[in-house]
Order: structure tokens, then C-alpha cells, then sequence
């Protein structure tokens, strides 16, 4: 385990996957259409980030090759479990994003929900993900952000920034996500916005989209 990854604590980290288990029918009632769209048309060799309990793999098509990047041993049973349970053989890797130990342009598609919020470097991640996508690879995201600056969710998603990244191992209520994507030199970036209506008020601005290379 490297030793910049924060998350992996013992009680906080079995409390997180418990957490995302308990509330996984909700977000695949309010995520699943979006994440079926997406997620189903892909092909090739597809790497999940941050992929937790394995909640997207029931979204992958027949024939595709996952690789799936989790640093946090304690998502890994429910992660392995969820493989067997949808019938998906999955690469599981337990490497940082932030260092994607796959050859430039080797890619045909990534994957990641609600983790750029915890990532320690997001801009590096980011940048690994177009660096491992061959030309024209896509980059599908759902992501919690930041409130709009000057609103009162967004003085709460600050106040709260402390206690919120300690309990949810990283997480940080108030990343400017959709600006890191558009700034980080895709030929192309999608980005939808919407409100969640499952998860806590404090991370219910959200955006969904895809970054092509
Ligand atoms: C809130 S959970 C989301 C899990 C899952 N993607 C989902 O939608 O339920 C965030 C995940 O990102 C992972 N993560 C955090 N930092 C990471 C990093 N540097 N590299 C890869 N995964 C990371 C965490 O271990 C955790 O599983």
C-alpha cells in the first residue's frame, strides 16, 4: 500500500464500504440510466478508478476486459463479490490513480464515479487517464463539486471540508471538478450538471459527462 494513499484505515475504511453497500440501490435508481447509456456501449480494455464495491459492474457489457484500480483493501471482498455476482472477470489493481501502470494510448475507456472527490492529486489522475486513453478514448465520470462560490452550500461545503474528509477517507466536499476536466487538454468534454436527490445535502451538486482524448 503506498504510503500517500490516506484511506486506509481500518474502522473508517470497513464504516465507507459499508456506507456505499447500504445506499447502492438508491444510487443505481438515481445514477443507473446514466451510468447504463455510458457504461454499456464500452469495449476493449476499460479501466475503473476508485471502483469501491464494485457498484458499476453490472454495467459493463458482455466481452469487455475491466480493469479495476482500488487502493482500499477494505472495499475488496464486496468489490470480488460484486465481479462474481454480475459475471465480470475483473483485473483488480490496488495501485493509486495516480500512477496507472499502463503503457501511453493502451486504453480505450475509463471509468470513475464519485472518486475524484477523494483522489489526494485529482490533476494527476486526470492526466494519467488521458495519458493511458488511445486517441478518441472516452472518460466517463460522475462526480459530487463544489456548490457555486457565494451560495450558502457552498460556505457549508467549506465549514465541513475537515470532519467530511476525515470521516469519508479523502473525500473533499468542494472540488472544482468539472473545471479540472475542462482544463486538462481533452479534445472534447460533456459535462451535465444535476442535483442528487439520494446523497447528503452537502454533496448534492453533481456533474456526469465524458472527456474524449
Ligand atoms: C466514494 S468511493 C466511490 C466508490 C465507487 N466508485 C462508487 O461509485 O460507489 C471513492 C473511492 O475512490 C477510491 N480512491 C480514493 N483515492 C484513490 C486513488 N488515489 N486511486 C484510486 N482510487 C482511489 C477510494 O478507495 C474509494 O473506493
Amino acid at each position: 500500500m503506498s504510503a500517500e494513499i490516506p484511506h486506509a484505515n481500518p474502522i473508517r475504511g470497513r464504516f465507507n464500504s459499508w456506507l456505499l453497500a447500504k445506499y447502492e440501490d438508491d444510487l443505481h435508481e438515481e445514477m443507473g440510466p446514466r451510468k447504463a447509456e455510458h457504461i454499456g456501449s464500452l469495449a476493449g480494455t476499460v479501466i475503473e478508478i476508485g471502483a469501491g464495491n464494485g457498484v458499476n459492474f453490472r454495467y459493463y457489457p458482455p466481452g469487455v476486459r475491466v480493469v479495476a484500480y482500488e487502493p482500499n483493501p477494505y472495499m475488496h471482498d464486496r468489490l470480488r463479490a460484486s465481479a462474481r455476482t454480475h459475471g465480470l472477470e475483473v483485473e483488480l489493481r490496488t495501485a493509486s490513480a495516480e500512477r496507472l501502470d499502463f503503457e501511453d494510448g493502451a486504453v480505450d475507456a475509463a471509468v470513475c464515479t464519485l472518486v475524484l472527490c477523494s483522489v489526494p492529486d485529482p490533476v494527476r489522475m486526470i492526466s494519467e487517464v488521458r495519458r493511458v486513453l488511445k486517441p478518441g478514448g472516452r472518460f466517463f465520470f460522475i462526480e459530487h463539486v463544489a456548490a457555486e462560490r457565494g451560495t450558502f452550500l457552498r460556505r457549508m461545503q467549506d465549514v465541513l471540508l475537515g470532519p467530511w474528509r476525515y470521516v469519508f477517507e479523502g473525500c473533499h466536499t468542494n472540488r472544482e471538478t468539472g473545471t479540472l476536466l475542462e482544463e486538462a487538454g481533452f479534445s472534447r468534454v460533456e459535462i451535465d450538471r444535476f442535483t442528487s436527490e439520494t446523497m447528503p445535502p452537502v454533496v448534492v451538486p453533481q456533474i456526469v459527462g465524458v472527456a474524449t482524448k
